[in-house]
């Protein structure tokens, strides 16, 4: 198998440790859970999405382990401001904050109390159970381009996370890419659902909720796929990432780097494992292989 480079890297203006980054939502709601990620190999984190106001989530049950995948509807729960207490200590670290609102305004308020901490801002405008927020209004273009405007007006590098449930993804990149954004993360989870067959109820609280793990791999392949070629800003791909080879076939689609979520959960040291099966001391630069199977 092709083998990376050993050594930090620079993607959408954020000095990484490796290529590897542990995506939002996932042991990334307190500064020690991230710092634990960075020891464990991490190149870099990102923390859970934090929004204008305190949330306490959607009603239970929220998550659901699945055959090869995770079905979630937390209903974006988060501390909102206090959550700076949490992440200033890792100033200077890589970690980038999540960051969610209703309007470009509320994205603007909310990087702002992050301003001279993170190392950069990751918006989501694509958790598709959330009324109001994430995909709902990251589904129209105007609306991406005007949050991700506000964001990457305080110089900061800026990261847009998309959704996967649209139906042609590379315009949606395109208007983040117009605002200014510096690298774009696809995707965010699958909108999905199960039915108990007992209790004829959908299982989740809220109904329907997100997919996520192995069983979405190749719909994120297709969406990185689809914007390398509509976009010309960094694409960091992510989506049931859970070996060094889907990392080399992300690369191949298009991606600059990746984030691993979902297989955090089975394996809590998958960084470390990716990484003695990704990099080697006579490794090649990453840009030797991404995007090359377009060609
Ligand atoms: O509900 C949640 O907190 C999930 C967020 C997301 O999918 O972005």
């Amino acid at each position: 198998m092709f083998m990376l480079q050993k050594g930090s890297v620079t993607v959408g203006g954020v000095n990484l440790e490796n290529h590897l980054i542990l995506a939002a939502g996932v042991l990334g709601t307190t500064g020690a859970s991230l710092a634990r990620m960075l020891r464990l190999g991490a190149g870099g984190v990102v923390t859970k999405s934090i929004g204008p106001q305190p949330k306490s989530g959607h009603a239970g049950p929220c998550l659901i382990p699945l055959e090869g995948g995770l079905l979630n509807a937390m209903g974006l729960p988060n501390p909102s401001r206090d959550f700076v207490n949490e992440v200033t200590p890792l100033k200077d670290r890589p970690v980038i904050v999540s960051i969610f609102g209703g309007m470009p305004e509320e994205f603007r308020e909310v990087a702002s109390w992050f301003e001279g901490i993170a190392a950069g801002y990751e918006l989501n405008l694509s958790c598709p159970h959330a009324e109001g927020y994430g995909a709902s209004i990251g589904s129209d273009p105007g609306v991406v381009r005007a949050c991700t405007e506000e964001v990457a007006a305080f110089g900061l590098p800026t990261w847009v996370k998309l959704t996967p449930n649209v139906t042609d993804i590379g315009v949606i990149g395109r208007a983040a890419e117009e605002g200014g954004a510096t690298a774009i993360v696809a995707v965010n989870t699958v909108r999905a659902m199960r039915i108990s067959i007992n209790l004829r109820r959908p299982v989740l609280g809220n109904r329907f909720g997100g997919l996520s793990g192995k069983m979405i791999f190749p719909i994120a392949l297709r969406c990185v796929y689809d914007l390398y070629d509509a976009c010309s800003i960094p694409i960091i791909g992510c989506g049931g990432i859970s070996s060094a080879e889907d990392v080399i076939e992300m690369m191949m689609a298009g991606a600059s780097a990746v984030q691993i979520g979902s297989a955090v959960c089975d394996d809590i040291g998958i960084f470390e494992r990716i990484g003695e099966a990704l990099y080697a001391d006579d490794g090649s630069p990453a840009g030797e292989i991404v995007g090359c199977a377009h060609a």
